[in-house]
């Protein structure tokens, strides 16, 4: 990225905070892509970037996708994201969650922060302390609890609809699957392919972390640098996001990539390249979009209802059997066929809010 605010004007983003509080330790960014369906929400994340304009890019890339995410899903909020440049095995305290929750609470409500890597519920608690604009929250706080069971679920409703178009089977058990990262979604995604007789190769950069958990589910420990190139029916990216890029997507031996990460393309082409070459791409935010929009329900009028978001997160076999049919009609990629249906969404309800309903003449 050359210049922050080229960069926001293209992508037509509406803001970028930094917040700083050197007696705490923070350095944190805001991105807030577009409030078209509602206040921005999106996770906070904790990372030891490299580089500030590494943290910037990913606060600006993941707000985006949150923007897409939301919209393509049918829930009404926008898109946001909040980094946080730290270790979070080292640099996390109760004062640095309730320093950025008081700079989110001066946003107004303009935007809610949730869990993303690096961060958990516990953190979320200490931000609440400081303002109610957190959307991930635990039970006991009126929040969904842990929402990562979600998004595995629909992770996998995503990945049998691609299946279909792949082998012409949404069977999962038989299926190989390269699953890269076992964090608190890429666990729950293993548990349920391993209970659909699924044949499972795992990886994740704690090594001790993904023998224990190959061990309980009777998976195979793969390295960190091969996972991407195993000879696998399904390559499924459930770390952090770039996993698709030009380095990589040559070495691609599977006909699936299916995971939860978000931002698995370095970029949009990437996504032309796999449909080049006879890979169905389950796009990211269509298919991990199972615990936002199960995170999402407690907004319903009446409150959250178990059954009604489950049935809303199952919504994805539907949704990506659409997109492939679309981008097999069109002869676009999956990821491009993803954009328009998000874009379209915002595109109509922007037109509807051209007519204002308060606007009255007083008498
Ligand atoms: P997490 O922080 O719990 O887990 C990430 C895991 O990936 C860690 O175990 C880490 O060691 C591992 N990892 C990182 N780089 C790796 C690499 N190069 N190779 C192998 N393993 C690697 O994160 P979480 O919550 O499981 O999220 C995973 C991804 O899914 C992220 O991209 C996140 O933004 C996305 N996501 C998460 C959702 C959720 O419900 N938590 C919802 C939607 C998307
Ligand atoms: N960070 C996760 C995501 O990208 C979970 C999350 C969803 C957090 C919605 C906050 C709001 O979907």
């Amino acid at each position: 990225m050359e210049s922050i605010l080229s960069y926001m004007a293209e992508y037509d983003y509406e803001n970028l905070v930094f917040c700083q509080d050197t007696g705490v330790g923070l350095r944190a960014i805001i991105a807030i892509h577009d409030t078209t369906l509602g206040p921005a929400a999106g996770g906070c994340r904790m990372w030891t970037y490299a580089t500030e304009m590494d943290a910037i890019e990913d606060a600006l890339r993941l707000a985006r996708g949150m923007t897409y995410k939301y919209a393509a899903a049918g829930v009404n909020l926008g898109g946001g994201k909040c980094v946080v440049v730290g270790n979070p095995a080292t640099d996390k305290s109760e004062a640095l969650f309730r320093a950025l929750g008081r700079f989110i609470d001066r946003l107004g409500g303009t935007y809610m922060t949730g869990e993303d890597v690096g961060t958990t519920l516990r953190d979320m608690e200490y931000m609440r302390m400081e303002t109610p604009y957190v959307i991930t929250l635990p039970k006991e706080l009126g929040g969904a609890g842990n929402i990562a069971p979600a998004t595995a679920r629909g992770t996998l409703q995503g990945m049998r609809a691609a299946c279909i178009a792949a082998f012409g089977s949404g069977e999962l058990g038989g299926r190989s699957v390269a699953l890269q990262g076992l964090g608190m979604v890429g666990k729950e995604v293993l548990a349920l392919l391993r209970a659909e007789g699924a044949i499972v190769y795992v990886a994740d950069l704690d090594g001790q972390r993904a023998e224990e958990l190959a061990a309980r589910h009777g998976a195979t420990v793969v390295s960190p640098e091969s996972i991407h190139s195993l000879d696998a029916d399904i390559y499924s990216p459930c770390a952090l996001g770039a996993v698709i890029n030009d380095a990589t997507i040559g070495q691609l031996r599977c006909k699936v990539v299916a995971g939860c990460a978000n931002n698995q393309l370095a970029r949009i082409e990437h996504g032309d390249l796999l449909q080049q070459r006879g890979i169905i791409y389950a796009p990211d935010y269509i298919i991990n979009a199972g615990g936002a929009i199960y995170d999402a329900d407690r907004l319903q009028p009446g409150g959250f209802n178990q059954q009604r978001a489950l049935e809303h997160v199952d919504r994805i076999f539907e949704t990506m059997t659409n997109l492939i049919a679309i981008s097999r009609r069109e002869g676009i990629s999956t990821a491009r066929a993803a954009d328009r249906l998000a874009e379209e969404r915002l595109a109509g309800v922007r037109k509807a809010q051209r007519v204002r309903p308060n606007v009255r003449i007083a008498m």
